[in-house]
């Protein structure tokens, strides 16, 4: 019997040690850097949202923006609960298929997408690159969507063109992912991003927050130049209760777009803009860094003269976040430390993608009475 946190009866072999078959990243004691455990999200509050969960049901998520604060807290607690918790064998995603087509290159989306997908028993197609699609051929992404409606249940899509997510959905009827447009979002890094946040610090989720508990956030990056950064911007202002300030370096005297603009101008977060991160390192909670951006074709460095590494005078306990892939701005000498978060982002992308799919697919009835009191989900083995 599972008890909700171990399946005792999962291990195959009388010499086998119980495992959680979810919990393989902190199962590895080598995986370096700070690793928050899921469960502190977990018991801070034991209630997860779950109306609120239902409401993404056969939704496409294209912005950061269709986040609320509670939203985002769900999806995390939810993703937190199936991080600690023997999913595989109620098969939540059982029947379903998702397409992740990727018309430009990653590393960690299209494959913890296809991982949180597999992991679940949904099953995965994939274009890993345009070239091997019809848009080879001079095929639209028009006429790619109307096919993938024949094909699949969900559709994940990567593509260099801000608006291509428009385009797709002018004939796509299954829901779509929006897994990165050009330098406009990457809604799912942010609540990655936001999940290992909540994870360090799961008193961020609260109402009111603690004056100790309240972060100080630099950011180092151009959120009107760079999609994650655009994000994780766009879903910070969503915790005004747990932000005092947010320091942005970026080597742009205007660091923002117009529609960044407008956004800003209805938050009450102080922000302020950095010229220099010695000045400010030793006050900053958490960095959220990153230098890459895709723009007229070909991926350029913004930002990098800006630099985090052993000669960082960090603050002690703060936290380094980092969407990656990374260059020379954030040094590999900081992965074994404790300031290393950026691979927990990485790895506990795989259970917020989860959490998204399952809301999005309308399988929320098919997790473990554990995690959901009202589901009908069996366990099969
Ligand atoms: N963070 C991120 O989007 O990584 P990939 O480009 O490897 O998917």
């Amino acid at each position: 019997m599972s008890n909700g946190y171990f399946c005792d009866d999962y291990a195959i072999g009388a010499h086998l040690m119980p495992i959680r078959p979810q919990d393989h990243f902190q199962n590895n004691k080598q995986v370096p850097g700070l690793r928050p455990n899921a469960k502190n999200l977990v018991e801070i509050d034991d209630i997860i949202d779950f109306e609120l969960l239902a409401s993404l049901n056969g939704k496409s998520i294209v912005s950061s923006q269709q986040f609320s604060r509670g939203m985002i807290i769900a999806l995390s607690r939810l993703a937190a609960a199936l991080e600690t918790t023997e999913v595989a064998s109620f098969h939540p995603l059982d029947g379903l298929i998702g397409i992740t087509a990727f018309f430009e290159a990653s590393t960690r989306t299209r494959l913890s997408f296809e991982s949180a997908m597999l992991r679940l028993d949904g099953k995965v197609m994939s274009i890993p690159d345009g070239a091997v699609s019809g848009t080879a051929k001079g095929e639209t992404i028009a006429d790619i969507g109307e096919m993938f409606n024949a094909y699949a249940d969900i559709v994940i899509m990567r593509h260099t063109i801000d608006d291509a997510h428009n385009e797709i959905l002018r004939n796509l009827r299954v829901p779509l992912i929006n897994a990165g447009n050009g330098t406009d979002e990457h809604p799912t890094q942010a609540l990655a991003d936001w999940y290992a946040l909540l994870k360090w610090r799961p008193s961020l989720c609260q109402k009111e927050v603690d004056k100790k508990d309240r972060i100080h956030l630099g950011i180092i990056g151009t959120p009107g130049a760079m999609r994650t950064v655009r994000s994780f911007l766009t879903m910070a202002l969503e915790f005004p209760q747990a932000i005092d300030k947010i320091t942005i370096f970026s080597e742009y005297a205007d660091p923002f777009d117009e529609s960044l603009h407008s956004l800003l101008e209805k938050t009450n977060i102080k922000l302020e803009k950095g010229s220099s991160l010695d000045k400010h390192s030793e006050e900053i909670d958490v960095i959220y860094i990153n230098s890459i951006t895709f723009r007229g074709g070909s991926y350029h460095l913004v930002d990098a003269q800006f630099k985090v590494n052993e000669e960082t005078n960090l603050k002690k306990g703060a936290v380094v976040m980092h969407p990656l892939a990374r260059r020379e701005e954030l040094a590999t000498e900081l992965d074994s430390t404790n300031h290393n978060l950026y691979f927990s982002q990485a790895a506990g992308a795989v259970y917020i993608r989860q959490a998204l799919l399952i809301s999005v697919l309308g399988r929320l009835n098919r997790l473990p009475q554990s995690i959901n009191p009202l589901s009908r989900g069996q366990s099969r083995k």
